[in-house]
């Protein structure tokens, strides 16, 4: 099977979606890991088994589903994916990013992504929500691009800007929101790494030095591509570990610890992605 999905590709499993639904969303949602449950709050769903999909990656992590739900939240028709594919579990980055192609041919405009992450700066604590300004984007630096390969014009540009990949206008909103709603959100530079080893002391004190503030192995991928479509982004990650090259004697990460302080804040996350939801033209 080739790295690359083609336009047709592409066009094939847009129109399998198009036919299990009526709806038409204009906002979607990636939830990462341990979040799945965020999108028990959309009523009218037609929901997707992502195996019905052509081409579309099969999901093989434990507290990821792999289905698409589309219905209705906050008066808006909204796109969930329960179930990212990530590049460690040994898919190519275009296929990990087919479900950000499928969301710009339905008209997608907004792309709201979660993920967890391990906090890097030294003044999180596990439990915070880090809306991401920036990224590193390790993998694509170093030629693991998702935009690799040949590229339709039609999709977007050979070569797109990347000045602004999380949507200041958003990010504003999502701070105002939460605020409003009795918390702080922390923000920061997001840093992709392959995964699914976590991180000696060595990386993540190189990853410091780089400017990173959480680490973490989603997101970018589908970032680049919806920003490669002309998308607006919001991106948000909860803090679900810290990732310091110190920690304390006899300290060890295990994704059980990331999923469990995942799901403790999912009522924060959920409220704030619902007002966010709510004020998006
Ligand atoms: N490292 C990488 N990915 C992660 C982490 C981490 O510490 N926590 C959650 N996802």
């Amino acid at each position: 099977m080739s790295e690359f999905i083609t336009p047709v590709q592409v066009a094939e499993a847009t129109a399998v979606v198009r036919s299990l639904t009526d709806k038409t969303p204009t906002i979607a949602l990636v939830l990462g890991s341990g979040l799945s449950s965020l999108a028990d709050g959309l009523t009218h769903a037609d929901i997707i088994s992502s195996a019905n999909i052509p081409h579309w990656p099969a999901s093989t992590v434990s507290g990821h589903k792999g289905r698409l739900i589309i219905g209705e939240l906050e008066d808006k028709v909204v796109l969930v994916l329960q179930g990212r594919s990530h590049y460690y579990e040994g898919l190519s980055m275009n296929q990990i990013t087919l479900p950000v192609r499928v969301m710009a041919g339905l008209g997608i405009r907004t792309l709201i992504v979660t993920n967890a992450a391990g906090g890097i700066n030294a003044d999180f604590t596990p439990g915070d929500l880090m809306l991401i300004k920036d990224h590193l984007n390790m993998l694509g630096m170093a030629g693991h691009n998702p935009l690799r390969g040949p590229n339709d014009d039609h999709l977007g540009p050979r070569f797109p800007d990347m000045t602004e990949p999380y949507n200041a206008h958003l990010r504003q909103m999502a701070h105002a929101t939460a605020n409003k709603l009795g918390f702080q959100m922390q923000e920061g530079v997001y840093a992709y790494v392959a995964g699914p080893s976590y991180e000696t002391p060595a990386e993540l004190r190189f990853l410091r030095m780089a400017g990173a503030d959480a680490v973490g192995m989603s997101t970018v991928p589908s970032v680049v591509v919806a920003r490669h479509a002309g998308m607006q982004v919001l991106g948000i990650s909860t803090i679900t570990n810290m990732a310091v090259p110190d920690p304390a004697p006899g300290t060890t990460l295990t994704h059980d610890e990331v999923l469990e302080t995942g799901k403790r804040v999912i009522p924060r996350l959920t409220n704030l992605i619902h007002s966010v939801v709510r004020q998006i033209k």
